[in-house]
């Protein structure tokens, strides 16, 4: 950290003071995690933060591609913020994240050649660099084609987080499998797992700043450790991380389901700290499509996963992704999914229209849904799900949950529980911020649950 630190940034570290940033994410829990260490570095250089675009020297997007969606999005945000070069123009606009390592200076050009810093989330750690360089009025694109060996060296800059009370860890970075749909292997790269000493050491670190709960983060998080040359279990990581004294929750996201070995799942069992809630992505319920798809499991070996997870966590709240029309998907197939999602019951389930993603293998097959043939599998799928929420959301009522207390508002308090729920008291009791607080349920909507204390 020291030793980064003089290296890159006492240098800037003056002209940079009172200069204001704005930063905008898009996307995953990865980019928003990865946004918090580009705040920890703009920090370190000075920088302030602001909402307001109009009044940031630097403006910062860092970008999905994902979904068409989020592509718009993001080219309609960049057409926004760049009416700033009109207002002051010494403000540069960065951008970074998957749409910008997907479509590298082609996005500069989209853009009419407003962008001044681009670069990978290889590369986040080289931001001081970037702006230097932007400032001396040259066009400082960093995108790179894989990501360079110092690159762990990121997490040694800090984060600047929104709640002082949980934390994302990063883990691992990239995703090996090949779905056919996905474009993130593209635009993250191939797994690779971040050194063990590195995540308990930032752990260690958190827990003395108050932080009781911690997020593991990866694209594939269940692979952690598989590419070491001498490969370590996720399960170990999980023992080890509940033995940090401090550690008062766990929670991890994404799961693969082949990787959601046994081993993972007697570890959910036995460690006390791990959180009463699972998302599991499982994308299709027809094996014709799963196949199609490159995912490594049948409707029926998800559904066996799910029988186990219950069996040592008979409370686990799950939640899934799931894509409606893939291409080649028949009624039959969307049938199948249908019936996934009324055997396993999610709590919560994010779903997708298929979209097809420039240079995935999936993009080329002949035989793509019509859309207005999606939309009617969505709508259906959505009252489905709208209806189990519905009725799960009523189980909670009664039972004593446990939130982690994170902020009071308007005579609240208000914290996320075990199984991810939004709980909310009324009680001026802030000497709980911060704690986990036994709470007896009275009304349960399907994403919060409101009732009393028990202490
Ligand atoms: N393993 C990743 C998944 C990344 S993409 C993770 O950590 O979350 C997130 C979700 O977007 C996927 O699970 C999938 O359901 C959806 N998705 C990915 N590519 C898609 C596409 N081309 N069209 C529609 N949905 C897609
Ligand atoms: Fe994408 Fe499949 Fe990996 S959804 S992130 S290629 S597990």
């Amino acid at each position: 950290m020291e030793k980064l630190i003089s290296k890159n940034l006492v240098s800037t570290n003056r002209e940079e003071k009172g200069k204001k940033v704005f930063i905008k994410t898009f996307g995953c829990q990865m980019n928003v995690n990865d946004s918090e260490r580009i705040k920890g570095i703009l920090k370190t250089l000075g920088y302030e933060f602001t909402e307001n675009w109009r009044e940031a020297d630097l403006i910062l997007l860092n970008t999905c591609t994902v979904r068409e969606k989020p592509d718009r999005k993001v080219l309609a945000y960049i057409g926004e913020y760049r009416k700033v070069k009109g207002i002051n123009p010494n403000t540069k606009i960065g951008v970074c994240g998957c749409l910008a390592q997907r479509m590298g200076e082609e996005l500069d050009k989209r853009a009419g050649g407003v962008i001044d810093i681009m670069f990978s989330s290889y590369n986040i750690h080289h931001l001081p660099e970037l702006i230097q360089k932007a400032e001396k009025g040259e066009k400082a694109i960093e995108i790179l084609s894989e990501p360079p060996k110092n690159e762990w060296e990121m997490f040694e800059y800090p984060t600047v987080r929104e709640n002082p009370y949980w934390s994302f860890i990063t883990i691992m970075k990239g995703c090996d499998k090949d779905c056919t749909y996905c474009i993130v292997p593209q635009t993250r790269g191939r797994e690779r797992s971040r050194p063990i000493r590195s995540i308990i050491n930032e752990i260690k670190e958190l827990v003395k700043e108050g932080v009781k709960e911690i997020h593991l983060l990866g694209q594939n998080v269940t692979a952690w450790g598989k590419d070491f040359e001498t490969p370590i279990p996720f399960s170990y990581l999980l023992y080890k991380i509940a033995e940090i004294e401090g550690v008062e929750r766990i929670r991890f996201t994404t799961g693969y389901p082949t990787d959601l070995t046994d081993d993972v799942i007697k570890a959910m069992g036995e460690i006390p700290q791990i959180a009463d809630a699972l998302h599991l992505p499982f994308q299709s319920g027809s094996n014709r499509i799963l196949k199609l798809m490159h995912r490594y499991y049948t409707k029926e070996e998800y559904l066996e996963k799910i029988e186990k997870l219950k069996e040592v966590k008979p409370n686990i709240a799950l939640s899934a992704d799931v894509i409606v029309g893939f291409p080649g998907e028949t009624e039959e197939d969307f049938l199948e999914t249908l019936d996934l999602i009324e055997k396993v019951r999610f709590e919560q389930l994010f779903s997708f229209k298929y979209s097809p993603r420039p240079g995935t293998p999936a993009s080329e097959y002949s035989d793509q849904v019509p859309d207005d043939v999606k939309t009617e599998r969505m709508h259906r799928l959505l009252e489905l799900q709208k209806r189990i929420m519905n009725q799960e959301a009523k189980k909670y009522i009664g039972r004593v949950v446990y939130p982690l207390f994170e902020r009071y508002e308007g005579g609240k308090l208000v914290g996320r529980s075990s199984e991810n729920k939004w709980v909310e008291v009324e009680s001026d009791r802030k000497d709980l911020l911060g704690k986990i607080v036994p709470v007896k349920v009275e009304r349960a909507g399907v994403y919060v649950l409101r009732g009393r204390l028990m202490v």
